[in-house]
């Protein structure tokens, strides 16, 4: 099926550029990958695109329990899978974010106002740029790419400096960044206030998310 066929490539062009990005390992639970995030927040997630209510409910108890673990399912209407009866010791942890897609087109780049400077972080094909005011992180953003596909991840604005076309700059600086390295097309997982911001910059929502943990 069409929509199969392209969320399956789009969630995984998503996830490998994601763990190059981190340089994160997988391993596989029931042929859905196991990312292992190694975070703050999460020590592993399981993604799946679209599997059916039923497999989604025989991968609950692997999360039961574990306030570690994370699954996340990704489809075009996550809201069969919101609705879904949970096992105890599963929780929803977020429904807010959506898989975005975009060509990358270079544009021009939104200047910075005077009391602002920038630095880099280079790691070959993984770049880190960040705004400082001062002492202080403004704004900042990675990008990294692998073959022709960018992911770009922990875009963020502190709140003071928000809506100050911070996010913009970001976001142009990682685009072109991510052309000079060979990337045509732009996947990320974005927050509510991140989806507005790459709407704005023409970026398609593709699949939402579903996220649930594991409870103690
Ligand atoms: C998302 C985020 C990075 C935006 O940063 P920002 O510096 O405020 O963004 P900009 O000022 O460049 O906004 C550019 C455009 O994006 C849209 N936009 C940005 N934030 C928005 C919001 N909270 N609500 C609605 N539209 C928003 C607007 O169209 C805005 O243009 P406008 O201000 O002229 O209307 C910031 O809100 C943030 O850090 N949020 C918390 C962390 C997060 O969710 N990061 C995204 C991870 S995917």
């Amino acid at each position: 099926m069409a929509l199969d066929t392209t969320a399956h490539r789009i969630t995984a062009e998503w996830l490998d550029t994601w763990m190059h990005v981190r340089s994160l390992t997988a391993t596989e639970v029931d042929g859905w990958p196991l990312v292992h995030v190694g975070s703050r927040t999460r020590e592993t997630e399981l993604v799946c695109v679209d599997p059916g209510v039923a497999a989604f409910r025989d991968l609950l108890p692997s999360l039961a329990g574990n306030p570690r673990g994370m699954l996340t399912v990704l489809a075009e209407d996550v809201g069969h899978y919101r609705i879904a009866p949970l096992p105890p010791g599963v929780r929803v942890d977020r429904d807010d974010e959506t898989l975005m897609t975009t060509v990358l087109q270079d544009g021009p780049l939104p200047p910075l106002e005077d009391d602002f400077t920038f630095r880099w972080d280079v790691d070959g094909n993984v770049v880190t740029y960040t705004v400082e005011c001062g002492d202080a992180v403004a704004a900042g953003g990675t990008v990294g790419v692998l073959g022709s596909v960018a992911t770009f991840d922990a875009v963020e604005t502190t709140p003071r400096f928000q809506r100050r076309g911070l996010g913009r700059h970001v976001m142009a600086v990682l685009t072109g960044q991510a052309m000079g390295r060979g990337a045509e097309r732009g996947v990320l997982a974005a927050s509510a206030p991140g989806r507005a911001l790459y709407r704005s910059l023409g970026w398609d929502p593709t699949l939402e998310m579903l996220s649930l943990m594991g409870t103690d």
